[in-house]
């Protein structure tokens, strides 16, 4: 892509222009500094409008070559994720999808790529292209984790490495939580037992109104983000077979220090807790408890750290 095109991008995801307060951007909640997240438990967004699920971190987009997106899969491809929350109703808050291409028409400092009288769907294309590239992009600097991957034993200490033993080997994370990959995560749906409770006596009118309404896409991200039971079904809203309810995606693991809280609903504050809880809901999951001393459990949060 060239550098124009990542360039634009990058405007677009800096300007609160384009919301309905103007006071809102991407990077309202998808912080540059701080691993493109935020530290609230679920996204706030134009007119301080809360959703229902916590903001993942962006980096390293793409970095697996990956298909689902969202923490229930209901997009396959990033050209269309990045266009979603503008006209999210708890996001950004514009009317619809096109009312992007218009604003972007109407600024002056979007001239040098946006010709005033450029056709609506040609605006709309190159905004999704320039998004897509710039998150694409991003650079990747190596976490310690990858340095010591790479040959270099001295990027992580010896309690790290009993922590990543642990992390492949009895902990069982790397089944799901790839070591191979950027992300660390096989962008697969799993369940999730965080706040399944809160759903079960919901669970049938729930799952029935989902198949009666069908909803897909733009329209799909629209009403589980104002939804918050809804929400809690994970990947049944996008494939509707039951054995999806309340699985969710494996969020990225990269630079996960950075991310508190954790969850697709932020209800875990700490990374501690976040480490403990799925210690404990991953043994139950499997009926094959994970026995981790204090000390063990120690040493894979250190080894956490270098993510
Ligand atoms: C109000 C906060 C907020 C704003 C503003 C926002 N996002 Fe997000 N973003 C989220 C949340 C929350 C999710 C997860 C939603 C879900 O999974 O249902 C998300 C998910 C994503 C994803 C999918 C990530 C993944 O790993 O699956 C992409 C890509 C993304 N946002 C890009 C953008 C872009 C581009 C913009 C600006 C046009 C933007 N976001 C604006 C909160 C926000
Ligand atoms: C069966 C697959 C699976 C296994 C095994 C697994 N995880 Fe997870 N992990 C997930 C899924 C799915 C989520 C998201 C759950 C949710 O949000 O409801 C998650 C969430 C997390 C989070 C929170 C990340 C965030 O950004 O919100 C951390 C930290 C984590 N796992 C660490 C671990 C550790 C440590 C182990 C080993 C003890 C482990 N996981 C084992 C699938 C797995």
């Amino acid at each position: 892509m060239p550098d124009r095109t990542v360039a634009l991008g990058h405007k677009i995801f800096l300007d609160p222009r384009l919301s309905a307060d103007g006071k809102t951007s991407c990077s309202t909640c998808h912080i540059p500094g701080s691993a493109f997240s935020d530290a609230n438990p679920v996204a706030i967004g134009h007119h301080g409008l809360a959703g229902t699920r916590n903001t993942p971190s962006l980096t390293a987009t793409l970095a697996s070559g990956r298909t689902t997106f969202f923490w229930d899969g209901r997009r396959d491809k990033l050209e269309d994720a990045v266009m979603d929350p503008f006209s999210n109703p708890v996001e950004m808050g514009l009317h619809d999808r096109t009312a992007v291409a218009s604003k972007v028409t109407s600024l002056n400092d979007y001239s040098g790529w946006i010709a005033s009288n450029e056709p609506a769907e040609q605006v709309d294309r190159k905004i999704s292209a320039a998004l897509a590239s710039y998150l694409r992009g991003l650079p990747l600097a190596p976490t310690r984790f990858e340095r010591f991957t790479r040959g270099d034993d001295t990027a992580i200490d010896e309690r790290e490495k009993l922590g990543m033993q642990l992390f492949a080997g009895k902990g069982q994370c790397g089944a799901c939580h790839k070591l191979s990959d950027a992300r660390l995560t096989d962008d697969l749906f799993h369940r999730s037992g965080v706040s399944m409770d809160d759903i079960a006596n919901a669970l049938p009118s729930l799952t029935q109104g989902v198949l009666e309404r069908n909803l897909s896409g733009t329209s799909l991200g629209d009403r589980v983000a104002t939804h918050t039971n809804e929400a809690q079904l994970g990947h049944f809203m996008v494939s509707h077979k039951v054995a999806d309810l309340e699985t969710f995606a494996t969020p990225s693991l990269r630079e996960v220090r950075l991310t508190a809280p954790y969850m697709h609903d932020g209800s875990v504050r700490t990374l501690d807790d976040a480490v403990d809880r799925e210690v404990y809901y991953r043994g139950l999951d499997t009926g094959y408890p994970i026995g981790l001393t204090a000390q063990e459990r120690g040493d894979l949060k250190a080894f956490l750290g270098t993510l």
